[in-house]
């Protein structure tokens, strides 16, 4: 028997005990259907002529690569129709992007990192689109949205995910009961579940870090990440081992399929930036780690339970195995 569609999974859980809004069945389709499309412009590579930078730079700073721009422009057009949302925001956009008055608005705001860990894609490693899903305020209706209406903590989000461009193209989804893997079938275009409830394994000795930011750790990040490259001859007395994607998508996905940490830990020098940005790269990711069994926090506090100060505010992350995520807090 076929595996199930992305569409019969989202209706059946729209049926069973409302635990799904209409609305918000059609925004996940919606991105779930800009996943599609991005999918296909990133397979082109250079023959669509896709690869490289504009030699702009986004609100953070960055450079903007053209898959950046495509996906963040077919994201906005695949969503502003279709009266699901009152308004989105974007790691590729300065401020909001309101929902246009020619088209009626809906109860719910979407965020995303359309392509996520963009430096990959021109040597043609796994990249991503992250995606968060939260509800308007009840006072914003019938005014313009406003960034303060976007600034809730993780735990709000009502649904989350990311589709993963790699060997195969994935959708992973959570709408707060359990987390689903589907993964593009390209002849027919549909999405197939092929993993779920997703439970990460617990115990895997695997961690991800970027090394070569040691020196603006703080000591607690060196002691932990320390004891594991001592090993079996250390204090732990086992072994553990590295990886490093630099895509934080395909980090989170090794770690949920195949259990570890994953660790982008604050600066500690006394400016205290951070590189992950906590709307739409952190609790989307928290949400559906813990979703899964695992643990996320900033380094002091759950992930989750942070309240935003501003759309691109940027945050430590240290997700994973729920007991190697609360050693880090213990210390
Ligand atoms: O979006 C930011 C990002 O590209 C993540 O996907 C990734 O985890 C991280 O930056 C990589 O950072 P670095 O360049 O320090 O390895
Ligand atoms: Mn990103």
């Amino acid at each position: 028997m076929q595996a199930i569609s992305l569409s019969r999974f989202l209706i059946e859980q729209q049926r069973q005990a409302q635990a799904l809004p209409g609305e918000l069945r059609l925004l996940i389709e919606t991105v779930a259907r800009a996943c599609k499309t991005i999918s296909h412009a990133v397979s082109k590579g250079a023959l669509g002529e896709v690869l490289g930078s504009l030699g702009s730079e986004n609100v953070q700073g960055e450079v903007q690569k053209k898959l950046d721009v495509i996906a963040n422009e077919l994201l906005l057009d695949a969503n502003e129709w279709g009266g699901h949302l009152a308004a989105m925001a974007s790691e590729e956009m300065e401020t909001l992007y309101p929902i246009p008055n020619r088209y009626p608005k809906g109860e719910y705001l979407l965020l995303f990192d359309p392509i996520d860990g963009s430096s990959n894609i021109d040597v043609d490693l796994s990249v991503g689109t992250i995606f968060s899903v939260l509800k308007a305020p009840e006072n914003a209706s019938g005014r313009e949205v406003t960034e303060q209406d976007f600034l809730q903590a993780g735990m709000h989000q009502v649904a989350a995910g990311y589709a993963i461009y790699g060997p195969q193209t994935l959708l992973v989804l959570t709408i707060g009961s359990g987390v689903y893997e589907f993964t593009l079938d390209r002849e027919i275009g549909s999405w197939r579940m092929t993993d779920g409830p997703m439970q990460m394994p617990q115990g895997n000795r695997e961690f991800a870090i970027n090394m070569a930011r040691r020196r603006q750790w703080s000591p607690q990040i060196i002691r932990y990440v320390e004891e594991r490259i001592q090993g079996a001859e250390g204090p732990l007395g086992k072994d553990y081992n590295m990886r490093w994607t630099a895509s934080m998508v395909a980090d989170v996905h090794r770690i949920l399929k195949r259990g570890g940490i994953f660790l982008y830990p604050k600066d500690a020098r006394p400016d205290g930036t951070a590189r992950l940005r906590l709307m739409y790269e952190a609790n989307p990711m928290a949400f559906l780690v813990e979703q899964a069994g695992g643990a996320a926090i900033d380094g002091e506090q759950r992930l989750m339970e942070v309240l935003p100060s501003k759309l691109h505010q940027r945050i430590g992350v240290i997700l994973g195995d729920k007991e190697e995520v609360t050693s880090l807090l213990r210390d």
